[in-house]
């Protein structure tokens, strides 16, 4: 049977110069290199959990989005290269100062889920909601995981930003200054954390943006509910299933169960402890050696986790979906040597003026919070 080799396909269809594709991974590594010890203090690499471990084994900081994005707050450097997703480069952009460049060594490398709320619904919905209830405050909540322009709409009607490591303070500060919270996009996560501070089920109401009329919702539940979630998901984390928890405890007894919260209700529910990625790293870092454990999330996380704790058996939870998000997968070796050799070339990230300072808003009230 042909091999498929994904590495060799994801090249073929990089638009990377022709020469950087066929470089060898050393050669790759030793001009990131070279150029880390050129630039020295002037640049700073990001890497996100779920990058691949030679582009996490390059990088000066790793971290889950929240961790990543205070770490960017504070940095002096000129460059930082952010080795993630699009959405988690442009809060490092907003949240940086006007004389640092940000940039995505692949531009391409988005978030399918980030995707699942355009402004334009949101506001469609959001008017729909001040009619229905005009005497309600409302405080619009977004994750992390989305454009700027979804952050930006949050800064500007007294919400915020939070991320899975601090969704339930960020909720807790929703209802200290209103009455329902709308948050947007993972509907996973909302209500996971909904579940998590006890709010009844049926105060909860998921708003499907495909629907014309107040998200498929009755006016009474809108009126009800004092969390709207939007009916947004992730589908890495949403391949794993409460089967998948039953079937890893049956052959491992033993085994410690870890999984993101964007992961579905039921399986949040089953599993031993939830959090964000680097919940899970802590949680297999102080887990004892000999212990047996099943991770929930990216497979690419998964496989370091594997590899820097060989006393520990660390598994990927269903076995069989490979969970891989194919985004945080498609930034290459090629790509970051690409990138931070032809600087003065490559576009960086950039955020309209209008929007930069009401997305910094909600951005800063996250971090805010956190203190
Ligand atoms: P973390 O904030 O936990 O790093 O998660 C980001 C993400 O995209 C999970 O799918
Ligand atoms: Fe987006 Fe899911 Fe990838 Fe996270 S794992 S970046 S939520 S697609």
């Amino acid at each position: 049977m042909t091999e498929i080799n994904i590495q060799a396909m994801a090249l073929t269809f990089n638009p990377i110069p022709a020469n950087y594709r066929k470089m060898s991974d050393d050669e790759l590594t030793e001009r990131i290199n070279q150029k880390k010890r050129e630039l020295g203090e002037k640049l700073v690499i990001l890497t996100h959990h779920y990058q691949r471990r030679k582009i996490v084994a390059l990088g000066d900081y790793k971290g889950d989005s929240y961790a990543l994005s205070k770490i960017a707050a504070g940095l002096d450097a000129e460059i930082i290269a952010f080795c993630g997703v699009h959405f988690m480069a442009e809060a490092a952009e907003i949240l940086s100062s006007d004389d640092q460049t940000v940039y995505l060594p692949n531009p391409l490398a988005g978030c399918p889920m980030a995707d699942m709320a355009a402004i334009a619904n949101v506001m469609y919905a959001w008017d729909q909601l001040k009619e229905l209830v005009p005497d309600s405050k409302i405080i619009p909540i977004a994750y992390m995981n989305t454009a700027a322009d979804l952050k930006a709409f949050c800064g500007k009607h007294d919400g915020l930003v939070c991320t899975s490591s601090n969704a339930p303070g960020a909720f807790e500060w929703g209802f200290e200054r209103g009455d329902k919270i709308f948050f947007y996009p993972d509907e996973h996560l909302g209500r996971n954390t909904a579940n998590k501070l006890g709010i009844a089920r049926d105060q909860i109401a998921v708003w499907d943006f495909r629907k014309r009329k107040l998200g498929g919702n009755s006016p009474d539940k809108i009126k009800n509910a004092k969390v709207i979630i939007w009916k947004g998901y992730c589908h890495v984390h949403t391949t794993f299933t409460p089967d998948h928890v039953r079937m890893m405890r049956e052959r491992f007894p033993d085994v410690r169960i870890v999984v993101h919260p964007e992961c579905p209700e039921q399986v949040v529910e089953l599993a031993d402890a939830n959090g964000s990625t680097a919940f899970i790293v802590k949680y297999v870092d102080e887990a004892p050696s000999g212990s047996t454990i099943a991770i929930g999330t990216e497979i690419n996380l998964v496989d370091r986790m594997a590899h820097e704790y060989p006393d520990k058996k660390v598994m990927e939870l269903s076995g069989n979906t490979c969970a891989m998000c194919v985004n945080m997968y498609r930034t290459t070796l090629n790509d970051l040597a690409w990138c931070l050799e032809n600087l003065d070339d490559i576009k960086s990230i950039e955020v309209r003026q209008e929007i930069q300072e009401d997305s910094r808003k909600a951005l800063s009230r996250m971090l805010d919070i956190a203190k």
